[in-house]
């Protein structure tokens, strides 16, 4: 592994020397210092190369972190920051900057070693990404974000031949795995905390295999577990993981936006957002994308509002709801309730249920727009090989 590069950015000299004194002799990473005196904020200004983190020290003056935060994630390198405790404002400025991590002024010696090894982990980790992050994630409770999650997951594996890993984010009532009628023993938490010593092979130990073959990262629902006793560093360093060895992960992520959430929403390649038909439900979308575009930077593209349980009778139509939340376009679930409900209560997926069905069908089209295929490629195909041949080669 080549050596990580740190830029160590400070408006105090006396500080980064000791700072520096810490991470001499660390073996895998490279520090290298800029002291910031009054003029520009950006702290990779007139910087040559371009480092693979930075170290940001800032107690006096909080510009280079504003302009972090202020910059498109593309744009900024991973992050730690090291500021005054307990101050509610910087934090929360660090974590807009998409920070890995928090140290109080002055840190000791094993907190930042701490630190910048789990960044070179994560450096390690996503010079090798290959699989896309798709987000489910709904605008308001109970609009179906769970069972599209694992039907597009399940479709995903089955249908498309495409390796895909299920996660079920929702660390407090996850309950994806009845979706498969399936008894995890280990989930996600556990492997959360194992993070440190997992590799392609042993993270399958956390993963239950469906009989079809698709795979689930499930969330016990006998845990009880707080956001915040999760390690955001750990979490981040999972999906790196799970990334590098899955071409789809799928994410079931609860509404409540916390870092954790963030975290995820920040790296997902595809973010579906899942509503329905009424004021309420766009009212809180529009929070949503507000949400995720603004505060967490995320470029708007990624985003596709899934309009489900979609009734052409209703009063809200597709053209409201693409006003209301300044969208060109949306992609429309059917409403099946009998057939939805009787799917989730048996434990049995819907392309197994009922192969054609309008919600089989719009959730194949889901899947085409997440993989960039066209959606008339199926239909055409199946509708060419019912032809008589001689039907098809009179075309
Ligand atoms: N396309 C659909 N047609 C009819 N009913 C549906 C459809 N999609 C979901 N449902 C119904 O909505 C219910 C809620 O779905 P689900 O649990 O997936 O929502 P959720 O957004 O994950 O909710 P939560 O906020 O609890 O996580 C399901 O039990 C099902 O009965
Ligand atoms: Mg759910």
């Amino acid at each position: 592994m080549s050596r990580m590069r740190i830029l160590l950015v400070s408006r105090s000299a006396t500080v980064a020397a000791e700072l520096e004194q810490l991470l001499r002799d660390h073996p895998v990473c490279k520090v290298s210092t800029k002291i910031v005196s009054n003029g520009h904020f950006d702290p990779l200004h007139d910087v040559s190369v371009k480092p693979d983190a930075l170290l940001l020290h800032c107690e006096s003056s909080l510009g280079e972190l504003q302009y972090l935060a202020d910059s498109p994630p593309q744009d900024r390198p991973p992050l730690i920051v090291i500021g005054p405790p307990t101050d509610p404002d910087v934090m929360r400025l660090a974590m807009r900057a998409g920070a890995a991590d928090y140290l109080t002024s002055p840190p000791q010696r094993h907190e930042i070693v701490d630190a910048i090894d789990r960044l070179a982990a994560r450096f390690a980790a996503t010079e090798s990404r290959s699989g896309e992050l798709v987000t489910v994630v709904n605008s308001r409770g109970g609009s179906g974000a769970s069972f599209l999650a694992a039907n597009i997951a399940y479709g995903l594996s089955t249908a498309d031949d495409v390796k895909t890993l299920l996660v079920d984010f929702d660390l407090q009532f996850g309950g994806l795995c009845r979706y498969f009628d399936m008894n995890p023993k280990q989930g996600i938490i556990e492997a959360v905390e194992a993070v440190e010593d997992l590799d392609e092979v042993s993270v399958e130990t956390y993963i239950t295999q469906h009989k079809s073959g698709m795979r689930l990262l499930a969330a016990l629902s006998d845990t009880l577990c707080l956001a915040n006793e999760i390690s955001v560093s750990r979490v981040d360093m999972l999906f790196r993981m799970l990334l590098q060895h899955n071409e789809m992960v799928v994410v079931d992520l609860p509404r409540r936006v916390d870092v954790l959430g963030a975290t995820v929403l920040e790296s997902s390649d595809h973010i579906l957002l899942v509503v329905q038909q009424s004021l309420s439900h766009l009212h809180d979308a529009k929070r949503m994308i507000r949400l995720i575009t603004q505060e967490l930077r995320v470029p708007a593209d990624r985003i596709t509002v899934v309009l489900n349980r979609y009734d052409k009778n209703s009063i809200i139509e597709i053209d409201d709801v693409q006003q209301a939340l300044k969208i060109d376009r949306t992609v429309e679930i059917p409403n099946q309730y009998d057939l939805v409900t009787e799917s989730i209560n048996n434990g049995k997926p819907i392309i197994d249920r009922s192969r054609n069905s309008a919600v089989t069908r719009a959730i194949g089209n889901l899947r085409n727009r997440i993989r960039g295929v066209s959606d008339n490629a199926t239909p055409q195909g199946l509708l060419q090989r019912a032809l008589p041949s001689i039907l098809r080669r009179s075309n």
